[in-house]
């Protein structure tokens, strides 16, 4: 694997070789590795696939947890190798961020996305997508890549890229690859680490409550949101250390919020399990 070198975006070019990027900020696990897979299945064999780690500052609110955040370059490394990927970019945040701490400070432009981010977890985290759509910017731009795959575990973060990909007519397509879980129906994340002891068995209350939603809307057709919500908010909180910051039900292409929940409605929900912060979001 190589280091990204601003020589090598134009030699890839020259080659008309496809380029795929998979953003990430590492400490990664089987559904980073699933999106790496993906951009390797769109670029080809003779395409090249960069993954960036990265735990990008501007997204992590002051009272959040950007120094604990997983690290493990190591190991993020060989598993990298093993899936073949070309090159890695992994920068400083000196690099991304010029003299981030000094006044006056030289890094002062953002992107932001002003509609789809305001709800969910950019009502519970408000300065959070600015941060997401900022890097994810730079990425586009350092790398340049043709082909740019995100998780739907993030969906709202996935639908906020393809906007921005949009709007700003970044020449980028997006992909949003399905969630990775584990074989018990927890989704994959760096944050479960985290959980200990009891609190891994509670954090099985996300996908429990996607089910019992899902099989509500099976038995009576259309359902109310806020009853449903009502519902779910009793199946969460059963559980003793884990409490609903939301669940919102919506329309999947817009986020638009659904007053009646029917087949194909999107749930997306955010629980504190302990102190620990997890989402998860499903097609109802
Ligand atoms: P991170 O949380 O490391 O996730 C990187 C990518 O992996 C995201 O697109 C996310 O949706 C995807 N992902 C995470 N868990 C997954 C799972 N269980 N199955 C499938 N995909 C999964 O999301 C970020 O980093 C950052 O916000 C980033 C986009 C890198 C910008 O800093």
């Amino acid at each position: 694997m190589k280091r990204l070198a601003k020589k090598w975006r134009w030699q890839r070019h020259l080659q008309s070789a496809l380029i795929g990027l998979v953003p990430t900020m590492g400490y990664l696990h089987a559904g980073h590795l699933s999106l790496v897979r993906e951009a390797r299945r769109r670029v080809g064999r003779a395409g090249r696939v960069v993954v960036s780690i990265y735990v990008n500052p501007t997204q992590f609110a002051p009272t959040e947890d950007l120094s604990k955040y997983p690290r493990d370059m190591k190991r993020d490394l060989k598993l990298l190798r093993g899936e073949g990927v070309d090159v890695v970019f992994a920068p400083e945040d000196r690099e991304m961020y010029p003299d981030r701490g000094d006044l006056p400070e030289s890094f002062s432009t953002y992107v932001v996305e002003e509609k789809l981010s305001r709800s969910m977890e950019g009502a519970s985290r408000p300065t959070h997508f600015r941060g997401v759509t900022t890097v994810v910017a730079k990425l586009f731009n350092i790398v340049q890549p043709d082909v740019a795959v995100f998780g739907q575990k993030d969906f709202q973060q996935a639908a906020i890229i393809r906007r921005m990909t949009r709007d700003l007519n970044f020449p980028v397509r997006v992909i949003a690859s399905p969630t990775v879980r584990e074989p018990d129906g927890l989704a994959m994340s760096s944050r479960n680490k985290y959980l200990e002891g009891d609190l891994r068995r509670q954090a099985l209350v996300l996908r429990h409550a996607l089910d019992a939603a899902r099989t509500r809307v099976k038995k009576s057709k259309r359902v109310e949101a806020n009853d449903l919500r009502g519902e779910i908010k009793k199946i969460i909180e059963a559980e003793p250390d884990a409490r609903l910051d939301y669940v919102e039900f919506f329309e999947p292409e817009t986020l638009v919020p659904a007053a009646e929940v029917s087949a194909g409605t999107q749930m997306a929900l955010a629980v504190f399990v302990g102190k620990t912060r997890l989402i998860d979001n499903d097609r109802i």
